[in-house]
């Protein structure tokens, strides 16, 4: 009988070509040839609309007045809001202690300045899109995303595979678990408000956000050709609910609206939150899974941790009954381990989840 990774058919099952490390093309000029960089290039940004953005572009939610009886349904109702009008918003007082912020962010700044081999030693392998490298590149050609990545499976605690794990800087597993366990904690009482305000009970959706995976990403400046790179291109996410920190506060981030790219202005408190495509699918397209970017900084490095939240693998996701009628469904029920089978196995192009669910198509 085969040995089976621990793993195999978790949110981490995939194939991805390895390329260049793009910190390392970033930071030698001579390898920084006209013909290197090609392969970045995205035509299509030559019709790029975008808008200018402030700190209050998207709604800001206070998690604290959230969970406060006195103003918890007033906060809700703004909740409620960003989900239906929105998909995006912010998270302040979030209640996550500062030494788990400051711990993470400089244990994961350190892990990036660490020399390529000592990264590489928690690369991916064949496989396993866990470890650090670059996913979802399926083929030679392919246009690649101005950025590296550190991907790790975090919750819930048996589906860890420690193995990509990095053990440099020493305190960096204990900064992850910790960093981890908090989002774990924000997300469920996002949830419950969620559920909520969706008129439903909490455990009909408890199983769609209990798994957890990290993207850690570094994205380097990019003097020559920064607004003609993308860190990563349009997407909407395979989540729930994903949280991202975007610890060093270099702005990047675009969301798609009204046909323009608004940029999110990065709030030093709070994170930026998002419905995701299985939300999207829960809530029969009530709550929207947005496509959104990211730009890449001509002189300065951005750094972010996104935080999926994934449902159980041994379940399904549809439209809710209860939330709309057997013939107002929009979306096809479908089983979560095919869904990732589907997505894991090729880049992830446009809304490909969503659409794939969706009956029209
Ligand atoms: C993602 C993503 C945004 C960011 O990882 O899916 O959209 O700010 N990240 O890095
Ligand atoms: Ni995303």
């Amino acid at each position: 009988m085969a040995t089976q990774r621990s793993t195999e058919g978790k949110w981490s099952h995939g194939k991805t070509i390895p390329v260049r490390n793009v910190q390392a093309l970033a930071t030698n000029a001579a390898e920084l040839t006209a013909e290197a960089i090609e392969r970045y290039i995205r035509p299509e940004r030559i019709s790029d609309v975008v808008v200018d953005g402030n700190s209050d572009s998207i709604p800001v939610i206070d998690l604290g007045r959230l969970l406060d009886p006195q103003t918890s349904e007033q906060e809700a109702a703004g909740l409620k809001f960003a989900c239906e009008e929105w998909g995006f918003f912010q998270v302040k007082n979030h209640g996550i202690p500062d030494t788990v912020l400051e711990n993470m962010r400089s244990d994961l700044e350190s892990f990036f300045r660490l020399p390529l081999d000592e990264k590489n030693k928690f690369g991916q392998l064949p496989g396993d899109l866990q470890g650090y490298g670059q996913a979802f590149v399926e083929s030679e050609h392919q246009r690649l995303d101005w950025c590296d990545r550190l991907y790790l499976v975090s919750q819930p605690p048996h589906d860890r595979d420690m193995r990509p794990w990095p053990t440099t800087p020493v305190t960096f597993r204990a900064s992850i678990e910790s960093y981890s366990s908090e989002l774990t904690r924000v997300t469920h009482s996002l949830m419950e408000i969620i559920a909520r305000n969706l008129d439903i009970h909490l455990d009909r959706i408890k199983e769609t956000y209990v798994s957890q995976a990290l993207r850690m990403t570094y994205y380097p400046s990019c003097p020559v050709a920064h607004d003609k790179v993308l860190g990563i291109s349009p997407h909407s996410d395979v989540s729930t609910l994903t949280l991202v920190w975007e610890l060093n506060l270099v702005e990047g981030l675009q969301i798609k609206r009204e046909d323009a790219w608004v940029p999110i202005k990065p709030h030093p408190k709070a994170l930026v939150v998002n419905v995701g495509d299985f939300l999207e699918i829960l809530t029969n397209g009530k709550y929207q899974s947005i496509e959104h970017r990211v730009t890449v900084n001509a002189h300065k490095e951005r750094m972010s941790i996104s935080a999926f939240h994934l449902p159980k693998f041994d379940t399904s996701v549809g439209p809710l009954s209860g939330l709309v009628k057997e013939d107002e469904k929009k979306y096809k029920t479908l089983r979560v381990d095919e869904v990732a089978k589907v997505v894991f196995s090729s880049k992830l192009d446009g809304k490909k989840t969503k659409d794939y669910a969706m009956f029209s198509i």
